[in-house]
């Protein structure tokens, strides 16, 4: 029995998980992981434009690893047969590649779906896919597995009392503030063991109304391909979709539109740096780390903001 009265501790509404059937663990690398010692594989492949840390487990478990390359559509230039203990692991794309995680998920038993990027993307059945919370929501850990393969094993929940501090600070303050704060909180998560997800992300993400959230990124992602779509090399249309994106990703040549929206204070993530170790400056994955940019849509904005954006991106 926990004990009864005294101090409150932070209270949130009692919702539920968006992925309530999947495994819940603490970062998308773990649940990779978790996949590559489930099914046991020996060998994967994954993508030139991604995040490094995939790696992570990758070289912990000593599984050989080969890079593909992406086309302008960010769909895989891939037609390997894959050997019984290999697999392919692909990323949907900014939220905005599952017809291509379905067909691919037709073609290839080995398929692993990294969700990182689309978090409400559903899962393809008998499919491993896994997604992370930190990349849409406030909180400081939080991912989700499905798999039709369950380790026999309990992992301890992360504990991240000390990498709450951006997350409150920006809050009350600004975000330049607690910016090396959220940086250590996310090296915190490099190397670490497998966890099961913290009970304060747990508690955040069984609050949040999906519904909302939902409907908020898509109409801003709809200002913003109503009004850029005409400069942008780069078009998918959600309309005809539930597509519910994590960018609007704008490919443009403008040179130095990061820093100059950077100076408006509207913050473009690179995504990944790590691209220009692994491609050369004629891969287009080094083009799209350069130039394709992830403008915000989520949930914390409206019309106002996103005209903002787009008036300093048309100037
Ligand atoms: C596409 C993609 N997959 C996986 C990851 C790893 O996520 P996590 O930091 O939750 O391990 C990232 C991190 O940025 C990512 O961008």
């Amino acid at each position: 029995m926990k004990p009864i009265g005294g101090y409150f501790e932070l209270e949130f509404r009692e919702g539920e998980h968006y992925h309530k059937n999947a495994i819940k663990l603490s970062t998308a690398r773990q649940c990779l992981e978790y996949i590559l010692l489930a099914r046991k594989y020996k060998k994967i492949n994954i993508p030139y434009y991604t995040c490094d840390v995939l790696l992570e487990p990758i070289k912990k478990l000593g599984v050989e690893y080969n890079f593909y390359h992406i086309n302008e559509m960010l769909e895989p230039i891939f037609d390997k047969v894959l050997d019984k203990d290999e697999a392919l692991l692909y990323t949907n794309y900014f939220g905005l590649k599952q017809n291509t995680v379905l067909s691919l998920s037709k073609q290839y038993k080995n398929l692993i779906v990294d969700n990182a990027q689309a978090f409400f993307s559903s899962p393809v059945k008998h499919t491993d896919t896994f997604y992370s919370a930190r990349k849409f929501f406030g909180v400081p850990d939080g991912a989700y597995l499905y798999t039709d393969y369950p380790l026999d094993k309990k992992f301890p929940p992360y504990v991240p009392n000390l990498h709450t501090k951006h997350l409150v600070g920006r809050l009350v303050h600004t975000a330049e503030m607690y910016y090396n704060d959220y940086k250590e909180s996310e090296c915190a998560f490099s190397n670490m063991e497998i966890h099961s997800m913290s009970i304060l992300s747990e508690h955040i993400l069984k609050a949040l109304d999906y519904q909302q959230i939902i409907q908020r990124r898509r109409e801003n992602y709809m200002i913003l391909s109503h009004h850029l779509n005409n400069l942008n090399k780069i078009k998918f249309n959600i309309s005809d979709t539930d597509d519910v994106p994590m960018a609007y990703p704008f490919w443009n040549d403008k040179v130095n539109l990061r820093h100059s929206l950077i100076s408006q204070k509207i913050f473009i993530p690179k995504y990944w740096q790590c691209v220009f170790e692994w491609t050369t400056a004629q891969d287009i994955e080094t083009e799209f780390t350069e130039r394709l940019y992830p403008i915000p849509i989520d949930q914390r904005y409206k019309e106002k903001e996103m005209n903002y954006i787009i008036d300093h991106i048309l100037e």
